[in-house]
């Protein structure tokens, strides 16, 4: 396993953003940096460091956007029986470039387990009182980090803000029709089905994910964005949840539900005071990310001879330039 201290020298040339020239116009979403080719159909990710949790934007973990973009290029292989993903080429560790789909304005939520600390996750939910949970009825008397008798899909809007929503309003607020919506959520269920076989391979539960997924120019359902990884999933270790369930404590997670609940531990609330986010912190989050890629892909995570990060993505993307 790599230890934070051999991830230090990436302290000062964490990747907080971009600025590439001739790339086509920028967009910077929470994680990740876009450049939008229109002309050419495709756009360019580059997956920063920057570490959000609770919709904000916190800091920089070093070497974790190498992680995301590579262990997402990963799973998309993984799972390309299941559905086609938007990769075109992977030119640098942390870059690929993508088919410009026409997005979905939804995410595409599974969960197996009842779990979760933000406004839209299932136990906040629940614990409020809430039973019908985006068109899934959820019975009486589950505990948090309970299984679910079969995984559900909890569809959120993409917007400033994510919102709850269920298959009828999706169709009245016209982000799909009915058939398309079979389809998303037929096609969701069965990335969840591979990607929970793949992790029980590694001894890990994938708990639940969020999905992207946008059309492409012939109309063909495609999967974008990242695709299980710990910033989009969570992960928990297999051995150790049943025991840990049981006794009520909180499960071995390795996604980034420990940088929330470390938050939270810190007395984060929203609107409230942000705590500091010291270097160690930093360091801790980093190797929890490359452990995660090296227990999944069962490859080692390669770190880059040289700490000039943004200055190789530059240079490996000069032949995408327009
Ligand atoms: N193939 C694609 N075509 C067009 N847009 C894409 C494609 N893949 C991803 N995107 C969009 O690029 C952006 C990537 O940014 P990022 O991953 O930081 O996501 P975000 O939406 O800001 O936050 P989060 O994913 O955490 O909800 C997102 O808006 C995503 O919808
Ligand atoms: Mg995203």
């Amino acid at each position: 396993m790599i230890t934070p201290a051999a991830l230090k020298p990436f302290l000062p040339t964490a990747l907080e953003k971009t600025d590439f020239k001739g790339l086509g116009e920028k967009y910077a979403g929470k994680v990740r940096d876009v450049y939008i080719q229109k002309e050419k159909g495709q756009a360019i990710l580059i997956a920063t460091d920057r570490q959000s949790a609770f919709d904000i934007r916190w800091c920089s973990i070093p070497l974790k956007g190498q992680a995301l973009n590579q262990l997402s290029t990963w799973w998309f292989g993984q799972v390309k029986d299941v559905m086609p993903n938007h990769i075109i080429a992977v030119p640098d560790p942390n870059a690929m470039v993508v088919k410009d789909l026409k997005m979905l304005k939804v995410e595409i939520v599974v969960r197996d387990y009842l779990t979760g600390s933000t406004g839209t996750s299932a136990w906040v939910n629940y614990n409020k009182g809430v039973r019908d949970f985006c068109g899934n009825t959820l019975p009486e008397g589950m505990v948090k980090n309970q299984r679910f008798a079969t995984a559900i899909v909890t569809p959120t809007t993409k917007g400033a803000e994510d919102e709850l929503i269920d298959p009828k309003g999706i169709v009245e607020r016209g982000f799909a029709t009915k058939e398309q919506w079979e389809e998303i959520a037929d096609r969701a269920f069965a990335l969840f089905k591979k990607g929970q076989e793949i992790a029980a391979l590694r001894g890990l539960i994938l708990v639940d994910t969020k999905y992207e997924m946008g059309y492409d120019e012939a109309g063909t359902l495609t999967i974008a964005d990242e695709v299980h990884t710990p910033d989009s999933s969570r992960y928990w270790v297999k051995d150790t949840y049943e025991e840990r369930f049981t006794k009520g404590e909180e499960p071995e997670s390795l996604d980034k539900e420990f940088f929330r609940l470390w938050l939270r531990s810190q007395g984060f609330e929203y609107g409230g005071k942000h705590p500091d986010i010291t270097d160690e912190v930093r360091l801790m989050l980093a190797s929890k990310y490359l452990d995660l890629y090296e227990r999944m892909t069962g490859k080692p995570f390669v770190i880059p001879s040289d700490a000039k990060v943004a200055e190789r993505i530059e240079r490996n993307l000069a032949p995408f330039r327009l």
